[in-house]
């Protein structure tokens, strides 16, 4: 026993996970296969305890950022395939060579060293090709494509994958993803006519899966934000909205008061005395801070939530807790549960606070708060 207690800690609904699955199968068919996108600990809500729920509700795909938590993944018996989802080192070749870890090639050089660790372990590489075609990120020029996919043949390398990133996917009328979508398709006739196509074609996130699920010819989807309930974009909820459908939320974050007590007018709260008080207020001090991942922009500015009520943050957020005004629930008292991220405070709300995405919140919610399916 180390003697410390959970501060706070994190549910995550497994009804709500198999609701967004079978939301994003709904809208983009069941011909495509669905890769869930669970790098960065699974968008900070939990990698295992995530990857178990969805191998659970039959995900087809996953698909992560480190090597090594494809390597973990594996370990602990999960047999989908992995996609890393960026360049892999020389000395991981052959470790997503043994575990059978799809992995990206970014350099044509790459081949000799892919081709003599299959060699030398008698097993083949699973290879995909990023091709750029506008997100000014990873991948090879669509004019090199034909030349790459023909340099692998002549290695022995079995290209499996073909992919692009869309760097506009969660808007609706953006000329920028028909114009990538186009150079894509382009790019997949003229390889369909020398037979060099891939087996596997991805390229839709959240957003394009969403709004544009059925125009691309891709046949798996790279899915993250939408698994997890929040929504890409405004755009993305309005056109769900207009289908009756909404995403479902699948984290929640709790914490309890662990002091209550008045503050007299004149005091001030918290680092800077940025807030003073005016009048009498009751004062609720929550045990997390900017070291859990909570964002000390909501210093003033966001609230928690107590028995349904809204709490507004008093003062500057600090490293390890944070003062709520008790004022809409007076009979609060140390050990009622508090909700940082939940009902009534969605991350999508808490981003607009910080004038940021949902993706950046959750992804910075600390590692070692304990997570537990629903
Ligand atoms: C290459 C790639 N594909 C798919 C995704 C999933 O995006 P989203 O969470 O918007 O679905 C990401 C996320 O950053 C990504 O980098």
């Amino acid at each position: 026993m180390s003697g410390d207690v959970d501060h706070s800690w994190i549910t995550l609904s497994s009804e709500a996970l198999g609701k967004n699955v079978e939301l994003i199968r709904e809208r983009v068919g069941e011909d495509k296969m669905i890769c869930a996108c669970v790098k960065a600990n699974a968008y900070g809500h939990g990698l295992r305890e995530i990857v178990h729920q969805l191998v659970a509700f039959g995900i087809d795909w996953l698909s992560v950022f480190e090597v090594s938590d494809a390597v973990l993944l594996r370990e602990q018996g999960i047999d989908v395939p992995i996609l890393i989802l960026s360049p892999v080192s020389e000395e991981q070749i052959g470790l997503c060579i043994k575990h059978e870890l799809r992995f990206l090639v970014v350099e044509e050089s790459q081949f000799e060293q892919i081709s003599s660790a299959q060699d030398e372990l008698g097993l083949p590489a699973y290879v995909h090709i990023p091709v750029e075609t506008g997100m000014g990120r990873l991948g090879f020029f669509p004019s090199q494509v034909e030349d790459v996919l023909v340099a692998a043949q002549q290695q022995g390398i079995v290209v499996e994958g073909l992919m692009q990133h869309y760097a506009t996917g969660d808007e609706k009328d953006s000329e920028y993803f028909r114009t990538q979508q186009m150079v894509f398709e382009c790019l997949l006739d003229s390889l369909d006519q020398m037979g060099l196509t891939p087996e596997i074609i991805h390229a839709e996130n959240s957003g394009a899966s969403l709004i544009h699920p059925t125009i691309s010819r891709s046949n798996l989807v790279r899915v993250g934000a939408a698994l997890y309930g929040f929504e890409p974009s405004n755009e993305v909820t309005e056109i769900l909205e207009r289908n009756s459908q909404s995403l479902t939320p699948v984290l929640e974050w709790k914490s309890q008061l662990v002091s209550v007590k008045n503050l007299p007018p004149g005091m001030g709260v918290s680092y800077g005395a940025t807030k003073v008080l005016e009048h009498e207020t009751r004062v609720g001090v929550v045990p997390v801070g900017y070291y859990d991942g909570y964002d000390r922009g909501l210093s003033n500015t966001g609230w928690m939530m107590v028995s349904g009520k809204r709490c507004p943050i008093l003062g500057r957020v600090c490293m390890n807790m944070t003062m709520i005004d008790l004022s809409e629930v007076p009979e609060a008292s140390i050990g009622d549960e508090v909700t940082i991220i939940g009902e009534g405070i969605r991350l999508e709300q808490m981003a607009e606070l910080l004038d940021t995405i949902p993706y950046e919140i959750c992804t910075r919610i600390r590692e070692s708060i304990h997570r537990k399916i629903v």
